[in-house]
């Protein structure tokens, strides 16, 4: 069975409703559905109903760039994810380096906001990845693995199916460097054995793992023919019509 390939931007905090409303309306006039292809974008939250309505007759799909473990409460300033996915979201990013660094989410705090995705029928993109001072010390094969089995400690094999992971080195997420082709496919064979260990083959099989950091037109080609490369997550370079357009075109 061959893994689903997943191309998705993530908008962070960009974008105000006329540049949202301008970047959809253009992809989709250049984009069209591929077999074995999903596409998903990632607005900011007060944005999700609107973009949802945009694409209600796109192939294009829509997902939450961070969401609440918990359904609802009192939690202030805290998005619900029941309500994202009311809205139209089908995925929901977790763990997020931004998130991990700036806002002090622990890979507790990252799997049970992934389950709680999961519970609801949705599907997380975790993100895992080093720091520069951690590759450079050799730590980063150690980190990574931390990072995963936090998720299959929590997660029961049941819920496993519904995982995907996104490979984010921190050093190339902003920066222009991006992770050679063979460097992305070696972590993420490494991300694939340790789910393997976690789980069952056949979901270490089947679990799609996309490659972030500075991914630009001219490289999203060469990582995704990796075998191991099974879809983007795309930061700057989604936030520009013609950009995003190439990188998605890039999947044959
Ligand atoms: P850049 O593509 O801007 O490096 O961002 C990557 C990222 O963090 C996607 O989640």
């Amino acid at each position: 069975m061959a893994r689903e390939t997943i191309i998705a931007g993530n908008w962070k905090m960009n974008l105000v409703l006329d540049q949202a409303w301008e970047l959809i309306h253009g992809l989709k006039q250049e984009l069209s559905g591929k077999k074995g292809l999903r596409v998903v974008v990632f607005p900011q939250a007060p944005l999700l109903p609107l973009v949802a309505d945009w694409l209600e007759d796109s192939f294009i799909e829509l997902g939450t760039q961070n969401t609440s473990s918990q359904l609802q409460g009192a939690y202030t300033g805290e998005t619900s994810p029941f309500l994202s996915q009311q809205m139209g979201c089908r995925y929901g990013l977790a763990g997020h380096s931004e998130r991990r660094e700036l806002f002090a989410e622990s890979d507790k705090i990252v799997a049970s906001k992934a389950q709680t995705l999961v519970e609801l029928g949705m599907r997380p993109i975790v993100c895992v990845g080093e720091s520069l001072a951690e590759r450079e010390a050799n730590q980063h094969e150690e980190k990574i693995k931390k990072q995963v089995q936090a998720i299959y400690q929590t997660l029961p094999k049941e819920q496993h199916k519904d995982l995907i992971f996104a490979y984010e080195p921190i050093w190339a997420i902003g920066t222009g460097k991006t992770a050679s082709a063979e460097q992305a496919n070696e972590i993420h064979a490494l991300i694939r054995a340790e789910i393997q260990s976690q789980s069952v083959e056949l979901i270490a099989h089947s679990t799609p793992i996309l490659y972030g950091g500075s991914v630009k037109p001219e490289s999203a080609g060469e990582l995704l023919k990796k075998s191991e490369v099974d879809g983007l997550l795309v930061g700057g370079a989604s936030l520009k019509a013609k950009d995003f357009i190439s990188i998605v075109q890039a999947y044959p």
